[in-house]
């Protein structure tokens, strides 16, 4: 059993429909499939059809609420619903973000969802957690609970930026809370194949990560048959079966089944107690990641153990040079 956690801190990336379509194309190869909605939108509930999700209960809101509070009356199988495309879905509503508040004053707030999650879930092979759009306590949660995470970027500058913070999250989460975390990959997400932006910040993205993140060879391009099939409560798996977006998050799948075998983790991780993990200490100890931004910045003694993330930096430094060649 793998818990995958499909973050990143931007919203209208494609999380919410990357979670859905590769639950779905996971569960068309067979393997059994929880997916987890951690966001109080509830728009993964809303995409695979469960058309009004403010009327169930329990949900994960209520569920984290009384694991906080110690009370174990819920379990996560009284709370899951079956799909119209047969996926199981332990949902969220707007109570979720009350959730999130109560856990705030509890001990061991980061660990709630694992702990919740752990115990129940040994008949899926795969569970699936969308995340919200945030690096607060609820998605900490989530990466708390996660064997590998899953980031999806859009092909624009400004999500670059927003990856190497994702980075710095999953790195602090690892040496505080769940040295078991990997990054298993990030996927370039509603690509316009058509512009030579698109191309050319996946290419550089691609060169810039080598031997530190996989970037998957499966691209999601923009296609409105990922829109239309929300439409319809479907994954684009069963809408449009053999369509580009459909194939392409197929191959995700296979993809993100061969990152999850075990290997040696990559040198470019802070292990705990580095300088690096106790210069983020703080920020994970407020269990709120965002706080991160904040984080001192490493004295030039430490260049070392920030090399990978300034290597990163270095490209996004790039971007001027690369936007000049574009303007030609
Ligand atoms: N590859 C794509 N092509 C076209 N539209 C997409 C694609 N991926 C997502 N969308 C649409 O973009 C919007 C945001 O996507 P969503 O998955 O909800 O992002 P997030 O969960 O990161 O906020 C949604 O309306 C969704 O239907
Ligand atoms: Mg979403």
């Amino acid at each position: 059993m793998s818990v995958i956690a499909v973050a990143n801190q931007k919203g209208g990336v494609g999380k919410t429909t990357t979670v859905a379509n590769l639950g779905a194309a996971l569960s068309e190869q067979g393997y059994r499939v929880l997916l987890v909605d951690n966001d109080p939108q509830a728009n993964l509930a809303i995409t695979l059809g469960v058309t009004d999700p403010e009327i169930l209960s329990p949900t994960l809101g209520d569920l984290l609420v009384e694991r906080g509070h110690n009370l174990t009356r819920g379990h996560v199988a009284d709370a899951i619903v079956r799909t119209p495309s047969r996926l199981d879905l332990l949902p969220a509503n707007s109570r979720l973000s009350a959730a999130e508040l109560a856990l705030i004053g509890t001990i061991g707030r980061e660990m709630i969802m694992r702990d919740l999650l752990a115990p129940e879930i040994a008949e899926y092979d795969f569970v699936v957690i969308d995340c919200l759009p945030s690096l607060g306590l609820l998605a900490i949660n989530a990466l708390a609970a996660a064997d590998g995470v899953v980031i999806p970027v859009q092909a624009d500058f400004l999500a670059l930026q927003g990856l190497a913070q994702m980075l710095e999250t999953v790195n602090a989460v690892r040496a505080k809370l769940n040295a078991g975390l990997t990054v298993l990959g990030a996927v370039l997400t509603m690509m316009d194949v058509r512009t030579a932006h698109a191309r050319g910040v996946a290419t550089m993205l691609r060169e810039a990560l080598i031997g530190q993140v996989r970037v998957f060879d499966a691209e999601i391009r923009a296609q409105v048959a990922l829109k239309d099939c929300v439409q319809e409560g479907r994954s684009v798996l069963e809408y449009r079966a053999e369509s580009q977006a459909a194939m392409a998050y197929r191959r995700l799948a296979s993809e993100v089944i061969e990152a999850l075998e075990p290997r040696p983790n990559p040198a470019m991780w802070a292990e705990p107690g580095s300088r690096t993990a106790e210069a983020l200490e703080p920020a994970v100890a407020l269990g709120i990641a965002s706080a991160l931004e904040q984080a001192p910045t490493a004295p030039p003694a430490e260049a070392e153990a920030m090399a990978p993330l300034s290597r990163f930096g270095a490209f996004l430094a790039g971007r001027d040079a690369w936007l000049g060649q574009q303007a030609r």
